[in-house]
């Protein structure tokens, strides 16, 4: 989950680099560093712990000269958080210095090997072996390229890798080993750049390539190469990113999460814009590669992925069982990819993931297509891992999701997952005509409902003034709603740092309503469906115990607020398409009540945006 960036051209590489590592900032921040090689051969380091403001202070102080170097921002997995630790790392006799990210799974080994070739270490690091391991081969004779591709030879894990040596300073060579955080290539004129994700280059270039598993890219800055392992070159594609630079910066708003919250009803459209022909009421989604007889060969669905993400998976459950009549289960990548799945030909497996990075859910991707299954993705970033290794896929075309807090990826998710319904239920012959129509229609105003909802912030902001120092908070939810009473406690929780859990309603009574009294404030998903009734009947059971009931409630429902302390509003929309609605009072909630709590909302505590180790 660290962030990686590099440069080397003509420009001053210091100030390209510090960008890039700002816009990176949100992946990882124990502590940052960069490295350049100076006009006089030699690498000049500035690395400290903490925040990216620390280097920035420190470079000002002592500001390098030089137009090669690479940058980091660290999010720790070996080795304290410190200055020590801190990358990049340089080799023992200062001919190699190396940036990284991902795990070395055998570095305990390499470590131990080269402490008996006398190698001293200068940190607790496990990616300290790859540069060490560098300098050894390229001090046996080995020129830079084969050093590097002998040392990665060596790794056993994920990892992404760039490195820079005093012999070769036109270049940068940069490898990706595993399902690690990918390595993206930006490629300029006259000049190359490299970043662990698109939004640190993207300002400089929209032309990119993303290196594979186990490639090495030699970077100059007249141009690239890109080989395997083993030397040999490799055919590569460049892609041009639509994302504007503009979009990966707050903007007027206080912090990436609001701005992102807010953004969502243009996500929404963004991600049905060329998809859906509202006129007709066709749907059509190309980049899925759903044949015909693939439709009928499928048997049943897999949804694997992780956190936010695996809760939007529950919530396509409903949809694709309702409307395709198609098995779904739903999986954790950490668990799905430590079993033995009964996934065959006709099974298809669908990750869902706004970084196309998630080391579990690529870790299951792989798994299931190892056993036949047809691989689907939905997927935010663009060139990302999951998207390449996919037979097909719904790129969610919701623009760089910063926050770490996922918000508007969610609720795009659930808009591609509905529309996945549909097609899949056209296709296996269950919907047709005029029901088929109806439901594709009913995806025109969701745009305008997320919006009349954003609408009412203050609202949230006037709750959340009332409840920021609690303690504890449930969430309960039914049917279809129960898995944004999961989202809405995860929000919670990860901004906020307050305990909170989310369940099914029906499940209060088998234990957990021991938990009511006044200081567990409930907060209940209560909006017009079938389980309306029995919703408001769990409500008067939290209260009748002292709880403390906010309602999110269908606007226009009177009753229920004889039955809660507090009711929330939103507009009523179709039962299938309601949770993409539902939760957007629930982000907002939890950013204002983090925001309440002094929390640091876009970079919480211990987390990252893009976990790319188990
Ligand atoms: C969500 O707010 C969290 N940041 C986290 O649970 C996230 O959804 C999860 O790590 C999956 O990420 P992905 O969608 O990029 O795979």
């Amino acid at each position: 989950m660290c962030g990686i960036v590099g440069y080397v051209g003509p420009q001053q590489a210091q100030s390209i680099i510090l960008n890039g590592l700002k816009q990176l900032e949100y992946r990882g921040y124990d502590s940052a560093g960069l490295a350049l090689l100076e006009q006089n051969g030699k690498i000049a380091v500035r690395r400290d712990a903490g925040k990216l403001a620390n280097l920035q202070e420190m470079v000002k102080a002592a500001p390098i000269e030089g137009h090669i170097g690479i940058g980091h921002t660290r999010w720790a997995t070996h080795g304290q958080p410190s200055q020590r630790n801190a990358h990049p790392h340089v080799s023992m006799n200062g001919r190699v210095v190396l940036v990284h990210n991902g795990i070395v799974e055998n570095y305990a080994e390499l470590r131990e090997e080269l402490l008996a070739e006398g190698i001293i270490f200068n940190s607790d690091t496990d990616s300290e072996v790859i540069v060490q391991m560098a300098e050894r081969f390229i001090e046996a004779g080995y020129d830079f390229e084969h050093a590097v591709r002998e040392s990665l030879q060596r790794l056993m894990g994920s990892n992404a890798v760039v490195v820079m040596n005093v012999d070769s300073p036109d270049r940068i060579i940069c490898a990706r080993l595993g399902n690690a955080g990918g390595i993206a290539l930006g490629i300029g004129k006259g000049e190359m750049f490299l970043a662990s994700d698109i939004p640190a280059i993207l300002e400089y270039t929209r032309d990119m390539i993303f290196l594979e598993n186990r490639q090495i890219a030699t970077i100059t800055q007249n141009g690239y190469q890109v080989t395997d392992l083993e030397g040999n070159p490799v055919e590569t594609d460049i892609q041009n990113i639509p994302w504007d630079p503009i979009s990966a910066v707050k903007g007027e708003y206080k912090h990436f999460m609001q701005k992102e919250i807010f953004e969502q009803p243009q996500s929404m459209i963004n991600t049905l814009h060329s998809r859906v022909d509202f006129e007709r009421g066709r749907l059509s989604i190309p980049d899925l590669n759903l044949t015909p007889e693939l439709a009928r060969r499928l048997k049943r669905l897999f949804i694997i992925a992780c956190g936010t993400s695996y809760y939007a998976g529950l919530i396509g459950k409903y949809m694709i069982e309702e409307i395709a009549r198609l098995p779904v289960e739903v999986e954790y990548g950490s668990e799905f990819r430590y079993y033995n799945p009964i996934v065959d030909e006709h099974s298809a497996v669908l990750a869902i993931t706004q970084s196309g990075e998630t080391a579990d859910t690529l870790a299951a991707s792989e798994l299931a297509r190892n056993h036949g299954a047809t691989m689907w993705s939905i997927v935010n970033v663009i060139g990302s891992q999951s998207m390449r290794i996919s037979d097909g896929y719904i790129a969610m075309q919701a623009g760089p999701e910063i926050g770490v807090a996922s918000t508007k990826a969610f609720t795009t998710s659930l808009v591609d997952l509905y529309m996945l319904a549909c097609v899949l239920g056209e296709a296996r012959g269950i919907v047709s005509g005029e029901s088929y129509r109806r439901l594709v229609n009913a995806l025109a105003r969701i745009p305008d409902l997320a919006g009349r909802v954003l609408d009412h912030d203050q609202e949230y902001q006037e709750l959340a003034n009332l409840f920021f120092k609690a303690q504890n908070f449930l969430f309960i939810g039914r049917g279809i709603n129960y898995p944004v009473a999961l989202e809405g406690a995860l929000k919670l929780k990860e901004i906020s740092y307050i305990h909170a859990e989310g369940y099914p309603a029906g499940e209060m009574k088998h234990g957990p309503i021991a938990l009511i009294d006044e200081s567990m404030p409930v907060l209940a998903v209560v909006t017009k469906d079938a389980l309306y009734d029995k919703m408001v009947s769990q409500i008067e059971q939290a209260r009748a115990r002292g709880g403390i009931v906010i309602a999110l409630a269908t606007e226009g429902d009177q009753t229920i607020r004889q039955k809660a302390d507090h009711v929330i509003y939103v507009p009523a929309s179709p039962p299938l398409l309601a949770p993409i609605v539902n939760v957007i009072p629930l982000q907002l909630l939890s950013y204002h009540i983090a925001v309440r709590r002094g929390c640091d909302v876009d970079q919480p505590r211990n987390l990252a945006k893009s976990v790319t180790v188990e």
